[in-house]
Parts: C-alpha cells; sequence; structure tokens
C-alpha cells in the first residue's frame, strides 16, 4: 500500500484501533490528521509517528460537537489542500445494563457520539471528496451491529446504524469517485501496545470465536489501511467483519 501525497483523517487516534491506523498509514506516506478528546495522548501517539513523518496534524475535539468538527476539518483542509481518507472511529462502547437499566441519558451520549459524530465527520470531509472525484471512508462499526450484545442495546443499535448509513451512502456516492465501507471487529485486544497486557484480554472473548484469541489493533488497521488503498477500488457498501470466526453470541 501506497498512501504517498493523501491525506487520512482518523477519529479517535489516541489510542487503539485509531492509533494503530495511525502508525499503518505513516509508515506508507500518508499525512495525518488525528482527532480525539484526548489531547495528551494524541501527543504521544503524533510523538511516536515523528519516526516516520512530520505532517500530522493533531486536533482535540469531541466528534459529537458538529461546530468543533466543522471547525478542525476546515483547518485541517486549509493546512493540507484536501482529506482523502476519513476514518470513523471514535466511539464510546464500554457501558454495560440491561436494556431497562439503561439511563436515557447513555442512549443519548451513545447515539451522540457514535451515529451523530460519524454523521458529521462524514457531512464534513464529503464537499471536497466530491469536487475531488475521490475518497475513502471507512466506518468503524461492530459485530454487536450484525447479532446485537445483550447488556449493550445502546452501542448495538448505534453500531447498526453506521453500517445501514455505510451501505446507503456508498450508492450515492460511488459512481463519483467515493468508495464507503465498513469493518465490524469482534473483541479486539491492544497488542502492541506496551501499556496493555495482552493477558488480560476476557475468557469470553477469547471462547467467542473460533480461532480462541481476540483480534488486534494491528490486525484492525491492517484492514482499514487496505480499504483507504486504491487496492480496494472495486470494494463500496461493504460492511467487513473481522472477528476470528465469531461464534454467533
Ligand atoms: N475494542 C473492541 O473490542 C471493539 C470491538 C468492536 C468494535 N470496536 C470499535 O472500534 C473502534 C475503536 O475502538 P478501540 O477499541 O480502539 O477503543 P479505544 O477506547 O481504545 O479508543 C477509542 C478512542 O476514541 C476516543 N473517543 C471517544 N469518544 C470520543 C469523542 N466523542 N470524540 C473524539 N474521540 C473520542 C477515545 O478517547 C479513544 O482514544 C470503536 O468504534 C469501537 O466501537 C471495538
Amino acid at each position: 500500500m501506497n498512501f504517498t501525497g493523501k491525506v487520512a483523517m482518523i477519529t479517535g487516534a489516541a489510542a487503539g484501533i485509531g492509533r494503530a491506523c495511525a502508525i499503518e498509514f505513516a509508515q506508507n506516506g500518508a499525512k495525518l490528521v488525528l482527532l480525539d478528546v484526548d489531547e495528551e495522548k494524541l501527543q504521544s501517539v503524533k510523538t511516536e509517528l515523528s519516526e516516520y513523518t512530520a505532517d500530522v496534524l493533531i486536533y482535540k475535539c469531541d466528534i459529537s460537537n458538529e461546530a468543533r468538527v466543522n471547525e478542525v476539518v476546515s483547518d485541517a483542509q486549509a493546512q493540507f489542500g484536501s482529506i482523502d481518507i476519513l476514518v470513523n472511529n471514535a466511539a464510546v462502547f464500554r457501558h454495560k445494563s440491561e436494556f431497562v437499566d439503561t439511563p436515557t441519558a447513555v442512549w443519548e451520549q451513545y447515539l451522540n457520539i457514535n451515529v451523530h459524530g460519524t454523521v458529521y465527520c462524514t457531512k464534513a470531509v464529503l464537499p471536497k471528496m466530491l469536487e475531488n472525484s475521490y475518497g475513502k471512508i471507512i466506518n468503524v462499526a461492530s459485530v454487536a451491529g450484525i447479532y446485537g450484545l445483550a447488556k449493550m442495546v445502546h452501542y448495538s443499535a448505534t453500531k447498526g446504524a453506521v453500517i445501514a448509513m455505510t451501505r446507503a451512502l456508498a450508492k450515492e456516492v460511488i459512481d463519483k469517485g467515493i468508495n464507503v465501507n465498513s469493518v465490524a471487529p469482534g473483541s479486539v485486544s491492544p497488542s502492541d501496545n506496551p501499556d496493555i497486557n495482552f493477558t488480560t484480554e476476557s475468557e469470553f472473548a477469547k471462547n467467542a470465536t473460533y480461532i480462541g484469541r481476540t483480534g488486534s489493533d494491528r490486525e484492525n488497521a491492517n484492514l482499514i489501511c487496505f480499504l483507504a488503498s486504491d487496492a480496494a477500488s472495486y470494494i463500496s457498501g461493504e460492511n467487513i467483519q473481522i472477528d476470528g470466526s465469531r461464534k454467533k453470541i
């Protein structure tokens, strides 16, 4: 893969899959626009990336704040010219509760970040992509949006929305040079984050797959970067599961 001359914007880039994508894009020549609510961790990712590139813009940005998203995208486009690749990765997913006990405030937070945030970022970058007749949008969904996870109805609903949005938007823009796809990770353990011990992954997560282990951030980044590359030019409107052959639980 070669992303020389391309600009990739990644949300939730301070950790996990977003950070792994930033590393892989940078290793393959892309300029980067990185967004996250955690400014300190974003700065350390930028430092980490300096081994590969100095063309990294970082922005403290809550993607559920549309005005801030628009401001960030305008600034990044002014500096880098265009955004060619968007990875809608930022999401919240750690709250677990039975449906009847899930407060409305949690539903609002999940919808605002996981769905509206994805919409805001996409709306902000799409006009320039249309102008350029070139763009790659990759939404990070989840197997929760396909199978539905108990005690995560709120999360599952948002990821189902992301998958449906992917399929529908792809149909509007594929003839204009823009590919829109989503990936649906199963359980992920950051294998390349020195702060996290790979053995802390839960037994449940391992047992939920036929492969017998969780996926790594890097494995997810590999798929996302492939979909962002011109090698995937004939793929659009797809939701690709990356789940180690997950049992349907
Ligand atoms: N970890 C898993 O097991 C798993 C499984 C399936 C799908 N996913 C999906 O993968 C994606 C990345 O997850 P991860 O495991 O790397 O998580 P992570 O928590 O390691 O990283 C998510 C990043 O998003 C940032 N973020 C959260 N809310 C934000 C907001 N409002 N605005 C901007 N940034 C925000 C966080 O600060 C964090 O840096 C998410 O969309 C998640 O739903 C994760």
